[in-house]
């Protein structure tokens, strides 16, 4: 366990049993990884601004960007000891910690856009997932989108041959080392904040990211290729220490409700944007080529990658795959 994590989970836990005064606001800390302008970024402040509001100030939520506290492991045993209230981890993030479940929203091609998206979160398969995560000792409270992801490498990536033996850097998903394998790459699990270093360095050839995170985090500046792959999903679990979110009185509970689908409806409405925006800006630096693949170069990938459900139904079990794609493709299989 880390170190920071225990001295941050002993303070908390001295906060909790501490002098109480009536006055003192009820402290949610929302840490993440990725950059302020970001649309886990501006949906984590929208939260923290109409929470405030909500609450009149009983309760105040402090936002830490930038894997500013803990990087991407650490984040989850940090909300599970109580050292931070808040986090809003990607799908793949969850497996690590025993709820391999989340990680069919990273199969590749799973999802034509973002409102099939919805048909999932929305319904009875969301909700059966978010309730996965009380074993954990954490309460799911919403799905926040970022978007879909592109590869990038410094060769050019084209045809599924193209992947073969370059390196890549993945998220601790086992999808996504699934994916990578399939395509004869090498996969790398390395944390959010170190993959910029990572590819300057030559440490790993490419990755595969949205474009709201490839730009803030400089990504374009040390890759020479980006390919429009649409791929991939990248969303995020909004979730709470269940034992602080339980013990939140009834009275200003329904305000943080409030303000959570609010916030969750303002960054979802706009997340699209964002990466839309992400990418109008790395067009403008033109220090990346950006790649369109030609119909017939996109069905030769999807066909590539298809042996990867096989390879996940292993793991997560061919019910919630078939689950999942009665939502997306209507499939009743
Ligand atoms: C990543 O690690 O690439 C992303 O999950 C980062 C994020 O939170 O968007």
């Amino acid at each position: 366990m880390h170190k920071l994590i225990l001295a941050a989970a002993s303070v908390a836990a001295l906060a909790l049993v501490g002098p109480a005064s009536a006055q003192a606001p009820i402290v949610i800390k929302f840490s993440h990884v990725v950059a302020p302008n970001t649309p886990k970024g501006l949906a984590s402040e929208k939260f923290k601004e109409l929470a405030e509001k909500y609450t009149g100030g009983k309760v105040k939520v402090e936002v830490y960007p930038n894997s500013q506290l803990y990087k991407d492991k650490e984040e989850l045993e940090a909300l599970q000891l109580g050292a931070v209230q808040m986090l809003a981890p990607s799908n793949a993030k969850f497996g690590p910690i025993g709820v391999k479940e989340f990680e069919v929203f990273d199969l590749p091609y799973i999802l034509p856009d973002l409102k099939t998206l919805r048909k999932v979160t929305d319904g009875p398969l969301g909700t059966k997932l978010l309730n996965l995560l009380d074993a954990k000792g954490m309460t799911g409270l919403a799905y926040w989108d970022n978007g879909f992801k592109m590869m990038s490498a410094n060769k050019r990536l084209v045809t599924p041959a193209d992947y073969k033996g370059l390196k890549f850097r993945i998220q601790s998903s086992k999808v996504l080392e699934a994916q990578f394998r399939t395509l004869g790459a090498i996969p790398q699990v390395m944390a959010f904040s170190e993959v910029y270093q990572a590819l300057q360095t030559g440490v790993v050839d490419g990755q595969e990211n949205t474009w709201s995170n490839i730009y803030t985090q400089k990504m374009h500046e040390v890759q020479k290729h980006i390919t429009v792959t649409n791929h991939g999903y990248i969303g995020y679990i909004v979730v709470v220490n269940k034992k602080f979110w339980d013990g939140i009185p009834a009275d200003i509970k329904p305000q943080l409700d409030r303000a959570m689908k609010e916030a969750t409806a303002y960054g979802n409405g706009q997340s699209a944007k964002e990466n839309e925006d992400a990418l109008a800006e790395i067009k403008k630096t033109g220090k990346s080529e950006i790649i369109t693949l030609t119909p017939e170069q996109d069905a030769a990938m999807r066909k590539a990658l298809e042996p990867v459900y096989q390879d996940v139904a292993k793991r997560v079990g061919q019910p919630l795959i078939d689950e999942f794609l009665k939502e997306t493709r209507g499939a009743t299989n």
